[in-house]
């Protein structure tokens, strides 16, 4: 196992490219077993979570060619409706072969999923949209056991207790393009992540509206054809490499990102007085003079995205004055608080509420990443702080960073692997 090893303290400099979209990659690979036709998809992020979303599709039994710009998907033979424990419980992410495979095979059994420990993860979302196309459901030895001779469109609200669920949409989007008739999903997820994924379905000759509203209006086709697609930039890695250049105090131009989607970050970080210059599909980040404490709420898309929140925490950090955060999407994601506070930050809980009193100066310090995008949080903090810092375990940070030591070499940072 490897650990980063981050000699902070100095500004950043230079330009930084953003990767594929790692939460847009999971769900439009998981749709290629729609078709038996072949799919080419360019700019897949190379991440432990792909990679393994690559091996689930092999072992359900298509044919994945990984070249250095593309990877293409073909049929292997017939299909094979299990998903094996050991591929779905490390990532939330593959639970998304259920509604495809139900789609093409009429069955599907899958593991229940794993993922990142930022709180409790129930799938009751999934299961009340495929349900209400017709499937009929049991659980068995830990798996979801799903079976629809003839899946039919319906009327499917899909509004929980947390607000919309973007993996449950994207289940029913991928259960609903086969399905006879048509499916209206209230309260869809309209992240960009899911107009990513009703694209690559409309491109494949599905015929759906209104992805990335709250309304998406499916009508059932017979068949799915091949298609070749290029996946948009990842905003949550761009929104990190944004609040690191505002945190670490740098002048920063950030490559192949589309600002729009990211208002909510750019709105926030506007009142605490960082700089953002837009042009064409690059952007320069301007540290700005005497940073303010500015208080923040996580929201389903548009609002400001769960998948930010920790990094977040750690730039308010180094912000004199009081800032409170709510993670209202994941109220429990607060895990990265206690290694902030390892390193001189001053954070307390309350509830599902972080009291951030921010200080002068953090300080290099053996700290532990616990999922994504704590781990990224601690990257952040560890950049800024003076002296050295150990992040261990940054298997975590491999899920959904491509090359992050080398793009942050790239910038002048002193970071650098060292095996535990
Ligand atoms: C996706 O997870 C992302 N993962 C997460 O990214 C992200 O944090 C999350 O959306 C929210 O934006 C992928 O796309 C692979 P949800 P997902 O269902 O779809 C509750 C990262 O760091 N809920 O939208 O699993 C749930 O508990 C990660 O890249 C139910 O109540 O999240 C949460 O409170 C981690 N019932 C809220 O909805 C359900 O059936 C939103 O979760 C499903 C979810």
């Amino acid at each position: 196992m490897d650990k980063f090893v981050i000699e902070g303290g100095k500004p950043l400099k230079g330009e930084i490219r953003v990767s594929g979209s790692k939460n847009a990659t999971l769900p439009i690979l998981a749709a290629t077993l729609l078709t038996d036709e072949p799919c080419e998809i360019k700019n897949v992020p190379k991440l432990r979570d792909t990679t393994t979303m690559l091996k689930l599709l092999k072992s359900l039994g298509k044919n994945v060619e990984v070249s250095k710009d593309k990877i293409m998907i073909t049929a292997n033979g017939t299909l094979n409706h299990v998903a094996d424990y050991d591929l779905v419980s490390t990532m939330r992410g593959s639970f998304c072969v259920l509604g495809p495979l139900l789609a093409k095979l009429g069955k599907a059994k899958v593991s229940m999923p794993g993922g990142c420990i930022i709180g409790v993860r129930p799938v009751d979302l999934h299961m009340k949209g495929i349900l209400a196309l017709g499937t009929k459901t049991t659980m068995e030895g830990g798996y979801v056991n799903a079976v629809a001779p003839k899946l039919k469109g319906a009327h499917i609200y899909l509004g929980g207790v947390f607000g919309s669920s973007v993996l449950a949409t994207a289940n029913v989007m991928m259960a609903a393009v086969l399905a006879h008739g048509q499916t209206v999903i209230e309260s869809a997820a309209c992240e960009p992540e899911i107009e990513d994924l009703g694209n690559f379905l409309s491109e494949m000759g599905a015929k759906i509206e209104g992805h990335g509203t709250p309304r998406i209006v499916i009508n059932g086709v017979r068949r799915l054809e091949g298609v070749s697609y290029r996946m948009s930039p990842d905003r949550i890695e761009a929104g990190t490499f944004i609040i690191m250049a505002a945190a670490t105090r740098s002048h920063m131009t950030i490559r192949d990102i589309h600002l729009n989607q990211l208002s909510a970050l750019v709105d926030k970080l506007n009142q605490v007085g960082v700089v953002i210059e837009k042009d064409k599909d690059s952007i320069h980040v301007k540290p700005g003079r005497n940073l303010k404490p500015v208080s923040m709420t996580t929201y389903p898309h548009p609002g400001f995205p769960t998948d930010l929140q920790a990094q977040y925490a750690a730039l308010m950090s180094l912000v004199p004055g009081v800032t409170v955060i709510t993670d209202k999407v994941f109220p429990d994601r607060f895990m990265h608080i206690p290694e902030l506070n390892r390193m001189g930050a001053q954070i307390r809980r309350e509830g599902g509420v972080a009291i951030i009193e921010g200080v002068k100066q953090l300080y290099g310090a053996p700290v532990m990443a616990s999922d994504l995008r704590a781990s990224a949080a601690l990257v952040i903090a560890g950049l800024a702080a003076k002296g050295r810092t150990d992040i261990h375990r940054i298997y975590h940070l491999e899920r959904g960073y491509e090359d992050l030591d080398k793009k942050l070499v790239g910038l002048g940072a002193k970071v650098w692997r060292e095996r535990e």
